[in-house]
Protein backbone atom coordinates (compact mmCIF):
# COMPACT_ATOMS: atom_id res chain seq x y z
CA UNK A 1 0.00 0.00 0.00
CA UNK A 2 1.04 3.39 -1.18
CA UNK A 3 -0.04 6.38 0.58
CA UNK A 4 0.37 9.89 0.88
CA UNK A 5 -0.72 12.51 3.83
CA UNK A 6 -1.51 15.86 2.58
CA UNK A 7 -2.31 18.58 5.36
CA UNK A 8 -1.20 22.06 6.66
CA UNK A 9 1.59 22.01 9.31
CA UNK A 10 0.39 20.74 12.35
CA UNK A 11 -3.01 18.48 10.95
CA UNK A 12 -1.23 15.15 12.28
CA UNK A 13 0.14 14.09 9.69
CA UNK A 14 3.05 12.89 11.48
CA UNK A 15 1.14 11.61 14.33
CA UNK A 16 -1.19 9.29 12.11
CA UNK A 17 1.96 8.23 10.19
CA UNK A 18 3.20 6.33 13.08
CA UNK A 19 -0.19 4.88 13.67
CA UNK A 20 -0.54 3.44 10.07
CA UNK A 21 3.38 2.21 9.92
CA UNK A 22 2.76 -0.03 13.14
CA UNK A 23 -0.75 -1.43 12.13
CA UNK A 24 0.69 -2.23 8.56
CA UNK A 25 4.02 -2.61 8.63
CA UNK A 26 4.80 -0.65 6.52
CA UNK A 27 7.56 2.68 6.70
CA UNK A 28 6.94 6.24 7.30
CA UNK A 29 8.97 8.52 5.24
CA UNK A 30 8.80 12.09 6.50
CA UNK A 31 10.97 14.56 4.34
CA UNK A 32 10.92 16.82 7.57
CA UNK A 33 12.39 14.44 9.57
CA UNK A 34 15.37 13.43 6.77
CA UNK A 35 15.77 16.73 6.60
CA UNK A 36 15.95 17.61 10.22
CA UNK A 37 18.56 15.00 10.46
CA UNK A 38 20.66 16.73 8.14
CA UNK A 39 20.33 19.74 9.85
CA UNK A 40 21.73 17.84 13.05
CA UNK A 41 24.33 16.28 11.33
CA UNK A 42 25.68 19.28 8.98
CA UNK A 43 25.61 17.27 6.20
CA UNK A 44 26.07 19.24 2.74
CA UNK A 45 22.25 19.21 2.37
CA UNK A 46 21.17 19.96 6.01
CA UNK A 47 23.35 23.32 5.65
CA UNK A 48 21.85 23.96 2.33
CA UNK A 49 18.21 23.68 3.58
CA UNK A 50 18.76 25.41 6.70
CA UNK A 51 17.77 28.53 5.80
CA UNK A 52 14.84 27.17 4.02
CA UNK A 53 13.23 25.26 7.28
CA UNK A 54 14.03 28.15 9.65
CA UNK A 55 11.94 30.49 7.73
CA UNK A 56 9.30 28.39 7.02
CA UNK A 57 9.76 28.07 3.85
CA UNK A 58 10.08 25.23 1.36
CA UNK A 59 13.52 23.82 0.94
CA UNK A 60 13.99 23.78 -3.34
CA UNK A 61 12.40 21.03 -5.27
CA UNK A 62 15.29 19.65 -6.81
CA UNK A 63 16.91 18.76 -3.24
CA UNK A 64 13.72 16.72 -1.85
CA UNK A 65 12.79 14.80 -5.05
CA UNK A 66 16.78 13.57 -4.32
CA UNK A 67 16.04 12.73 -1.24
CA UNK A 68 12.77 10.84 -1.83
CA UNK A 69 14.07 9.06 -5.32
CA UNK A 70 17.02 7.76 -2.99
CA UNK A 71 14.78 6.54 0.24
CA UNK A 72 12.49 4.70 -1.97
CA UNK A 73 14.69 2.74 -3.51
CA UNK A 74 15.32 0.79 -0.27
CA UNK A 75 14.25 -3.02 0.23
CA UNK A 76 11.82 -1.51 3.22
CA UNK A 77 9.24 0.44 0.56
CA UNK A 78 8.63 -2.87 -1.54
CA UNK A 79 5.79 -3.84 0.75
CA UNK A 80 4.13 -0.04 0.47
CA UNK A 81 4.98 3.01 2.68
CA UNK A 82 3.10 6.49 4.19
CA UNK A 83 5.30 9.82 2.45
CA UNK A 84 4.60 12.66 5.47
CA UNK A 85 4.65 15.26 3.89
CA UNK A 86 6.38 15.02 0.19
CA UNK A 87 4.74 16.01 -2.41
CA UNK A 88 4.36 19.27 -1.23
CA UNK A 89 4.32 21.42 -4.46
CA UNK A 90 2.90 20.42 -8.05
CA UNK A 91 6.68 19.63 -9.47
CA UNK A 92 7.27 17.19 -6.55
CA UNK A 93 3.67 15.58 -7.52
CA UNK A 94 5.03 15.41 -10.80
CA UNK A 95 8.31 13.75 -10.51
CA UNK A 96 6.75 11.17 -8.04
CA UNK A 97 4.94 10.35 -11.19
CA UNK A 98 7.33 10.11 -13.56
CA UNK A 99 9.26 7.73 -10.94
CA UNK A 100 6.68 5.69 -12.10
CA UNK A 101 5.37 5.31 -8.25
CA UNK A 102 1.56 4.57 -8.25
CA UNK A 103 0.01 6.00 -5.05
CA UNK A 104 -2.94 3.96 -3.91
CA UNK A 105 -4.56 6.78 -1.69
CA UNK A 106 -4.01 10.53 -0.98
CA UNK A 107 -5.52 11.42 2.45
CA UNK A 108 -5.76 15.14 3.33
CA UNK A 109 -6.37 15.59 6.95
CA UNK A 110 -8.06 18.90 7.13
CA UNK A 111 -7.63 21.24 10.22
CA UNK A 112 -8.32 24.88 10.27
CA UNK A 113 -5.86 27.48 10.33
CA UNK A 114 -6.87 28.65 14.34
CA UNK A 115 -6.70 25.43 15.61
CA UNK A 116 -3.03 24.71 14.21
CA UNK A 117 -1.40 27.68 15.59
CA UNK A 118 -2.68 26.27 18.90
CA UNK A 119 -1.63 23.09 18.24
CA UNK A 120 2.12 24.14 17.27
CA UNK A 121 2.69 25.97 20.21
CA UNK A 122 2.21 23.21 22.43
CA UNK A 123 4.27 20.75 20.10
CA UNK A 124 7.62 19.68 22.16
CA UNK A 125 10.12 17.16 19.95
CA UNK A 126 12.71 15.09 21.40
CA UNK A 127 16.31 16.29 20.57
CA UNK A 128 17.29 12.72 20.17
CA UNK A 129 15.02 10.54 18.30
CA UNK A 130 12.47 13.15 16.75
CA UNK A 131 9.39 11.70 18.83
CA UNK A 132 6.69 14.61 18.87
CA UNK A 133 4.34 15.56 22.14
CA UNK A 134 2.33 18.16 22.93
CA UNK A 135 1.60 19.95 26.23
CA UNK A 136 -2.05 19.45 26.81
CA UNK A 137 -3.02 16.60 24.44
CA UNK A 138 0.01 14.27 23.83
CA UNK A 139 2.12 14.60 27.16
CA UNK A 140 4.98 12.70 27.83
CA UNK A 141 5.16 10.08 30.94
CA UNK A 142 7.87 12.72 32.33
CA UNK A 143 7.56 16.69 31.64
CA UNK A 144 10.11 17.50 29.07
CA UNK A 145 11.84 13.78 28.74
CA UNK A 146 11.06 11.72 26.00
CA UNK A 147 9.14 8.37 27.08
CA UNK A 148 10.52 6.48 24.01
CA UNK A 149 14.25 7.03 24.59
CA UNK A 150 15.03 9.50 27.70
CA UNK A 151 16.06 12.38 25.32
CA UNK A 152 15.41 16.06 26.24
CA UNK A 153 12.00 17.77 25.05
CA UNK A 154 12.42 20.92 22.84
CA UNK A 155 10.01 23.02 20.82
CA UNK A 156 11.38 23.16 17.00
CA UNK A 157 12.57 26.26 16.00
CA UNK A 158 10.27 26.38 13.13
CA UNK A 159 6.97 26.14 15.77
CA UNK A 160 7.12 30.12 16.99
CA UNK A 161 4.19 32.05 16.03
CA UNK A 162 5.40 34.16 13.14
CA UNK A 163 7.14 31.03 10.85
CA UNK A 164 3.97 29.08 11.51
CA UNK A 165 1.97 31.61 10.19
CA UNK A 166 4.94 31.84 7.34
CA UNK A 167 4.08 28.14 6.78
CA UNK A 168 0.38 28.16 6.30
CA UNK A 169 0.77 31.00 3.91
CA UNK A 170 3.16 28.44 2.22
CA UNK A 171 1.09 25.49 2.40
CA UNK A 172 -2.38 27.50 1.37
CA UNK A 173 0.02 29.27 -1.63
CA UNK A 174 1.97 25.97 -2.72
CA UNK A 175 0.72 22.76 -1.28
CA UNK A 176 -2.97 23.21 -1.34
CA UNK A 177 -3.00 22.97 -5.08
CA UNK A 178 -2.49 19.13 -4.69
CA UNK A 179 -5.35 18.32 -3.69
CA UNK A 180 -6.68 19.31 -7.13
CA UNK A 181 -3.97 17.31 -8.90
CA UNK A 182 -4.77 14.00 -6.81
CA UNK A 183 -8.64 14.96 -6.80
CA UNK A 184 -8.28 14.39 -10.69
CA UNK A 185 -6.49 11.64 -10.49
CA UNK A 186 -9.38 9.68 -8.21
CA UNK A 187 -7.04 9.28 -5.22
CA UNK A 188 -7.61 12.53 -2.86
CA UNK A 189 -9.97 11.08 0.82
CA UNK A 190 -10.96 13.99 2.80
CA UNK A 191 -11.12 13.49 6.22
CA UNK A 192 -11.76 16.00 9.26
CA UNK A 193 -8.55 16.59 11.52
CA UNK A 194 -9.63 19.05 13.76
CA UNK A 195 -11.15 16.18 17.07
CA UNK A 196 -8.66 14.62 19.24
CA UNK A 197 -6.08 11.78 17.70
CA UNK A 198 -7.98 9.29 18.22
CA UNK A 199 -10.85 10.34 16.42
CA UNK A 200 -9.00 10.91 13.76
CA UNK A 201 -7.35 8.00 13.57
CA UNK A 202 -10.54 6.57 12.95
CA UNK A 203 -11.48 8.46 10.27
CA UNK A 204 -8.17 7.72 8.44
CA UNK A 205 -8.42 4.04 8.92
CA UNK A 206 -11.52 4.45 7.29
CA UNK A 207 -10.71 6.22 3.96
CA UNK A 208 -7.54 3.74 3.93
CA UNK A 209 -9.86 0.82 4.40
CA UNK A 210 -12.71 2.44 1.99
P1 LIG B 1 7.66 19.03 8.18
O1 LIG B 1 8.37 18.49 9.33
O2 LIG B 1 7.04 18.10 7.19
O3 LIG B 1 6.57 20.05 8.72
P2 LIG B 1 5.04 20.29 8.36
O4 LIG B 1 4.37 19.74 7.20
O5 LIG B 1 5.00 21.77 8.41
O6 LIG B 1 4.27 19.48 9.35
P3 LIG B 1 4.48 19.25 10.87
O7 LIG B 1 5.47 18.20 11.14
O8 LIG B 1 4.68 20.57 11.55
O9 LIG B 1 3.03 18.79 11.24
P4 LIG B 1 2.32 17.36 11.24
O10 LIG B 1 1.16 17.45 10.28
O11 LIG B 1 3.28 16.26 11.06
O12 LIG B 1 1.72 17.41 12.69
P5 LIG B 1 2.02 16.55 14.02
O13 LIG B 1 1.49 15.19 13.85
O14 LIG B 1 3.42 16.74 14.45
O15 LIG B 1 8.61 20.02 7.39
C1 LIG B 1 9.42 20.96 8.05
C2 LIG B 1 10.12 21.84 7.03
O16 LIG B 1 10.97 21.01 6.19
C3 LIG B 1 9.20 22.55 6.03
O17 LIG B 1 8.71 23.77 6.54
C4 LIG B 1 10.15 22.73 4.84
O18 LIG B 1 11.04 23.78 5.05
C5 LIG B 1 10.93 21.43 4.83
N1 LIG B 1 10.30 20.39 3.99
C6 LIG B 1 9.79 19.19 4.42
N2 LIG B 1 9.28 18.50 3.40
C7 LIG B 1 9.45 19.27 2.29
C8 LIG B 1 9.11 19.11 0.93
N3 LIG B 1 8.49 18.00 0.48
N4 LIG B 1 9.42 20.09 0.07
C9 LIG B 1 10.07 21.21 0.49
N5 LIG B 1 10.42 21.43 1.77
C10 LIG B 1 10.11 20.47 2.66
O19 LIG B 1 1.02 17.31 15.01
C11 LIG B 1 1.28 18.64 15.45
C12 LIG B 1 1.03 18.78 16.94
O20 LIG B 1 -0.35 18.61 17.25
C13 LIG B 1 1.76 17.75 17.81
O21 LIG B 1 2.15 18.37 19.00
C14 LIG B 1 0.71 16.66 18.08
O22 LIG B 1 0.93 15.98 19.30
C15 LIG B 1 -0.58 17.48 18.11
N6 LIG B 1 -1.71 16.78 17.54
C16 LIG B 1 -1.74 15.98 16.41
N7 LIG B 1 -2.99 15.56 16.15
C17 LIG B 1 -3.79 16.12 17.12
C18 LIG B 1 -5.20 16.06 17.38
N8 LIG B 1 -6.03 15.35 16.59
N9 LIG B 1 -5.66 16.76 18.45
C19 LIG B 1 -4.82 17.47 19.24
N10 LIG B 1 -3.48 17.55 19.03
C20 LIG B 1 -2.97 16.89 17.98
MG1 LIG C 1 5.41 16.20 10.93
Amino acid sequence: MKLILLGAPGAGKGTQAEVICERFNIPTISTGNIIREALKSGTEMGIRAKSFVDAGKLVPDEVVIGIIQERLAKDDCSNGFVLDGFPRTIPQAEALDKMGIAIDKVIDIEVPDEVIVERMSGRRVCESCGASYHLVYNKPDVDGVCSKCGGTLVQRKDDHPDTVKERLKVYHDQTEPLKGYYSKQGKLYVVEGHEDVASTTKRVLAAIEA
